[in-house]
């Protein structure tokens, strides 16, 4: 066998492992497997490459591979939990900035009048939705890290600064694929920037994660056209598969949240956020508050209880402590079951990897749409840190920045209790009217701390 082959048979390899370990990801019994694989066969990928004849400035590559080491290990290690969108930001941005830099330095090596048409396309395609992807995801994680307002950014003539930039690059593409001029990439590069930093500027709040997600899936797709014009196979392979599972994962998001992705991406949502977010609720409307020992009781002596988990637990760190209490319950014969809502916290699956990271069996955990029918046969539905996920008002009031989004239907329990620290809301910032419900309990406080009351609660009950 050829070292050709040998090489394209690595790449075909590590571009199956990488399908196998999408397939690994989407449930989370076999996520960590998924992961182990793709990393496998990215360094599967990385080993034949070096394989390649003729592979210049090698000593080059390794000093950017330990600096790239060195940056990520650390970061993915340390990265706490609630920072992870930041962090796919970050990261995901470097790796558009890449493609666009990579697209750029072949075309600028090959002589760029003899290249065809198709090629050049290419090259503009990987220039244009890499740059927008680099520049969109650092104005993200500058939004997501606080460093910058959260809050959809306008300013006047908005509109018409898109329309100039949107026009020029036309222009500029239209003009590179006929003169094939190698500065009008470079003008092409400042206007993807430009464009990448005006599309993310109007997009705030809770829609961020949304647009990670589509940044996310640029990225793949600026990658893949990178591998069209360096001829590597597992790139193409690569970039489409981040194309596409990005691209999914968006529309999954959007459902989600009960909103169409134009929706999302055109219409100034996190304004609302800002408008409303951080009201203490209506001080007119009456709650009724308990105790630890109270709620304890009332759980200990349930025939079912549905842990509903939210931001809240994220922020608390209270996972360990939630499933001592669910420990404890299920000890005196308690029904206990966590529902799980799809945008419950701030990424996808948050969730599922707070619980999995405190060794909560997968099956004690239930999406929604396995959850919700169980709901009206709860006795308790515990709300631990998380309210927009189970605010009635999108199911009944039409306007509200959550409406046709769906929920978990704590509502329909026989009885509902809140752990969380005040009437604040979460984060579409709007009163959820579930808090004031007759039925509702409110058990105020950190969540680690008044889970760990209730798990000595139900302990002496
Ligand atoms: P939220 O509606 O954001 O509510 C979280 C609640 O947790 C807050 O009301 C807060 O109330 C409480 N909390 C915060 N820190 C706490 C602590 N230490 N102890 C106890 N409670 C604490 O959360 P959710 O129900 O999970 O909903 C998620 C929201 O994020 C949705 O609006 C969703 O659309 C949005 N979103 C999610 C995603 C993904 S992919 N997950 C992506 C984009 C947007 P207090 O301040 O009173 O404690």
């Amino acid at each position: 066998m050829s070292r050709g082959t040998a090489i394209d048979l690595c790449y075909l390899v590590a571009a199956i492992g990488f399908i196998i370990a999408l397939k690994g990801l989407s449930s989370p019994r076999h996520a960590r497997a998924g992961n182990l694989l793709a990393a496998a066969g990215m360094a599967l990928a990385i080993g034949a490459t070096f394989a390649r004849s003729g592979l210049a400035h090698i000593w080059l590559i390794v000093v950017a591979m330990v600096i790239g080491v060195a940056i990520g290990v650390p970061a993915a290690r340390l990265v706490k939990m609630t920072a992870m969108p930041q962090m796919v930001a970050a990261f995901n941005g470097v790796g558009g900035g890449a493609a666009a830099v990579i697209s750029i330095t072949e075309f600028i090596g090959s002589d760029a009048k003899l290249v065809a048409t198709y090629k050049v396309l290419e090259v503009v395609f990987g220039v244009l939705v890499g740059a927008v992807s680099f520049s969109g995801s650092a104005i993200a994680f500058l939004k997501l890290q606080e460093l910058m307002a959260t809050r959809p950014i306008t300013y006047p003539g908005q509109q018409q600064i898109n329309a100039v930039v949107g026009l020029g690059i036309l222009g500029i593409v239209l003009t590179i694929l006929v003169t094939s001029s190698t500065a009008l990439l470079w003008v092409l590069l400042g206007l993807a920037l430009a464009l990448g930093v005006i599309f993310v500027l109007p997009i705030g709040g809770a829609d961020v994660p949304v647009l990670i997600s589509l940044l996310n899936s640029f990225t793949g797709l600026a990658v893949a056209a990178s591998g069209f014009t360096l001829d590597s196979n597992v790139l193409v392979v690569a970039g489409t598969l981040v194309g596409a599972s990005g691209m999914l994962l968006t529309r999954m998001m959007s459902v989600a949240m009960g909103r169409s992705l134009p929706n999302i991406l055109f219409s100034a949502f996190g304004a609302v956020v800002t408008a409303t977010g951080g009201e203490a609720g209506d001080a007119n409307r009456a709650v009724r508050t308990g105790t630890p020992e109270d709620v304890g009781t009332l759980l200990a002596y349930s025939r079912k209880v549905v842990i509903v988990p939210g931001y809240g637990l994220a922020v608390a760190q209270a996972q360990h402590t939630a499933k001592e209490l669910a420990d404890a319950l299920m000890e005196k014969g308690v029904d206990v079951f966590y529902a799980i809502h799809p945008v419950a916290g701030r990424m996808p699956g948050h969730m599922n990897v707070l619980l999995a990271e405190a060794n909560v069996p997968y099956e004690e955990l239930k999406e929604m749409d396995e959850a919700n029918p169980e709901m009206p046969t709860a006795d308790v539905a515990l709300v631990v840190g998380a309210n927009d996920t189970v605010n009635p008002a999108a199911r009944s009031t039409p306007g509200s920045p959550i409406y046709g989004m769906p929920i978990i239907d704590a509502d329909q329990a026989e009885n509902i209790v809140f752990l969380k620290r005040s009437m604040r809301p979460g984060f579409a910032g709007i009163d959820n009217d579930l808090l004031y419900d007759p039925k509702t309990t409110m058990l105020f406080g950190d969540a680690k701390d008044t889970l760990q009351k209730l798990v000595a609660a139900v302990k002496k009950a």
